[in-house]
């Protein structure tokens, strides 16, 4: 247990006779509430990136929900307990088992408004703007949440009025907020302030502190909308109306007519063999899947367990696949709707060996030399919600803003943050985006296209049953957490608690360094430094939300313990 902090824990009583919230009914308790890491549970488990989301989850469950029906539920809870970068103004991934043994892959990735363009980011001269894909109005593409979130219902039990409940309840009434989200909302007053011309509910006179009380009217009647109406309660009237008045008086250009086009898409999920494991996981337009199913089976060739984990010959292995893969997303992963992304050749066995021919253990490579192959032409914020209920359905969820809090652009009148993942484009060939990702052709912007995405939501199966379902967020530290998530399981046998807490690390083939988390070992730091690498540390890499199902059928969910992110089961 991690409480929210004894302070507040003393004030919350007081906010909760104050507030006056249906918390009862709720079945969780907005102003009372504490950071459970770990959960066992026989029925189902739930892990998201906060405490009341996780919480609302399990109460489904109980209710009678499926795995899809707390995925919704806990997804809407998190769009309202967790601005940063739950949301109902971005887009993501869902990856699924159904009880029946389907898998599905759900793709409600945001898409360029039509009236982008390839060069939409572009001053008189060719530069990048620093800033207009990132932060206000054009940096938004046209979300794609809601219609997920649709989607994934023809899976679930309840009504959808059930699941999204509890959010409009929250959003009403109001919730107390963490320390971590007392410093995000104040880290971003400025921006807050400075994208948007009318009030919202994230800025305020004094600073926020933990326990505060974050209600968001506006939101709730958004959410009351999409409880109504359904799909149009977001994609038209009210809610379209608010979203192009919010463009023209920002300078967007999301339009009502892009907004009642998009559609969420399902994908044939990317599976593939690991180790006498099945992986499914995410195809394009998210690069997620595909980095992960090329990184683990570079892999299959060495050692690894016997390397030991976060051993230098183990972690050095691991950044020379990283290296590759990485170079290959660069130059051939884009929205294959869009650019014929050679997937099998990216994929075939005897490319992935060949890709490892210049590998020379104990001495650095280098992303100079080592460029994007030329496969056969065949053809920092997000967040992850894992969830298995005991009939066997499983879903693993990666949805974002993009950037925290997205855009910082509050849709005046309807209360939720638009996103800023147009920045997921290449807006110039060889210019790094926000993560330092480079790209070309393959993810150009053009009208209607996805963004290419790292989001890597993850199932690992055993005899065809669901063995963890995991996922994080991180931008291009998805992919690799996973994989190394995966690794820690599969090779290293770590259990799951130490599979997402122990320190992570990354390399994306440029620039050509790794990144090391704090609390890396030293020794092994300067093993690597010895062989050639230039290491630099980041304070964290991913919050990997992980269930898995240990031998005689019990769960384990483990919530990262670099956040408040929360486990919940019963
Ligand atoms: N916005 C991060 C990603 O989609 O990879």
């Amino acid at each position: 247990m991690n409480p929210l902090n004894l302070r507040n824990l003393l004030l919350l009583p007081f906010l909760t006779l104050l507030a006056c919230t249906p918390a009862r009914k709720l079945a969780v308790y907005p102003f009372q509430y504490s950071v459970q890491k770990k959960a066992e549970a026989t029925h189902g488990a739930v892990v998201s990136a906060h405490p009341l989301a996780s919480q609302v989850g399990l109460a489904i469950l109980k209710k009678g929900g499926n795995a899809f029906d707390a995925a919704i539920a806990t997804q809407l809870t998190l769009a309202v307990v967790y601005p940063g970068a739950g949301n109902i103004g971005g887009g993501g991934f869902l990856v699924g088992q159904t009880a029946a043994g389907k898998t599905l892959a759900l793709d409600f990735r945001e898409t360029a408004p039509a009236a982008a363009h390839r060069d939409l980011y572009l001053d008189a001269q060719g530069a990048v703007h620093p800033t207009k894909s990132i932060s206000g109005h054009l940096s938004g593409g046209v979300p794609g949440t809601v219609a997920g979130l649709f989607e994934t219902h023809r899976y679930a039990r309840l009504p959808f009025r059930d699941l999204i409940a509890p959010a409009i309840e929250l959003a009403e009434g109001g919730f107390a907020i963490t320390e971590h989200e007392a410093a995000g909302l104040n880290h971003f007053r400025d921006s807050f302030l400075k994208y948007n011309s009318r009030p919202t509910a994230f800025v305020r006179a004094t600073p926020w502190k933990a326990g505060d009380t974050l209600r968001q009217t506006e939101l709730a009647a958004t959410l009351r909308r999409i409880r109504d109406e359904g799909l149009p309660g977001f994609y038209g009237g009210e809610t379209a109306r608010l979203v192009v008045e919010e463009m023209q008086r920002g300078g967007g250009i999301i339009s009502a007519a892009d907004l009642s086009a998009y559609t969420a898409k399902w994908r044939e999920p990317l599976r593939f063999a690991y180790k006498g494991y099945e992986v499914v996981s995410m195809p394009m337009p998210s690069s997620g899947g595909t980095l992960l199913a090329q990184m683990l089976r570079m892999t299959e060739g060495y050692p690894l367990a016997a390397y030991g984990h976060n051993s230098a010959a183990a972690v050095q292995l691991m950044t020379e696949v990283e290296r590759r893969a990485f170079a290959d997303r660069a130059e051939h992963m884009g929205d294959a709707d869009f650019y014929p992304v050679p997937q099998a050749g990216l994929l075939d066995s005897a490319y992935l060996r060949a890709r490892m021919r210049d590998y020379v253990p104990g001495r650095a490579g280098s992303s100079t030399l080592t460029g994007p192959g030329a496969p056969r032409k065949v053809s920092e914020q997000t967040t992850h919600l894992s969830v298995l209920d005991a009939d066997g359905n499983a879903v693993s969820v990666t949805t974002t803003l993009n950037n925290s809090y997205g855009s910082k652009t509050v849709i005046g009148g309807a209360g939720f943050l638009l996103n800023d993942e147009m920045d997921d484009f290449s807006a110039k060939p060889g210019v790094p985006n926000l993560y330092g990702a480079v790209g070309g052709e393959a993810n150009a912007i053009a009208p209607g296209k996805r963004m290419l995405s790292s989001m890597t939501p993850s199932i690992v199966l055993q005899n065809g049953r669901p063995w963890a379902v995991v996922g994080t967020p991180g931008g291009t530290t998805i992919p690799t957490s996973v994989f190394q998530s995966i690794v820690n399981l599969v090779d290293f046998r770590l259990d799951p608690e130490a599979a997402v807490n122990r320190p992570k690390f990354h390399h994306q083939w440029l620039p050509d360094v790794v990144y090391v988390e704090k609390g890396f070992p030293v020794e092994v730091r300067q093993q690597l430094e010895a062989m050639g690498y230039k290491l630099e540390e980041r304070p964290q890499i991913g919050r990997t939300e992980l269930i898995q199902v240990l031998p005689g059928g019990r769960m384990v969910a483990i919530g990262d313990g670099r956040g408040d992110d929360a486990a919940a089961g019963y």
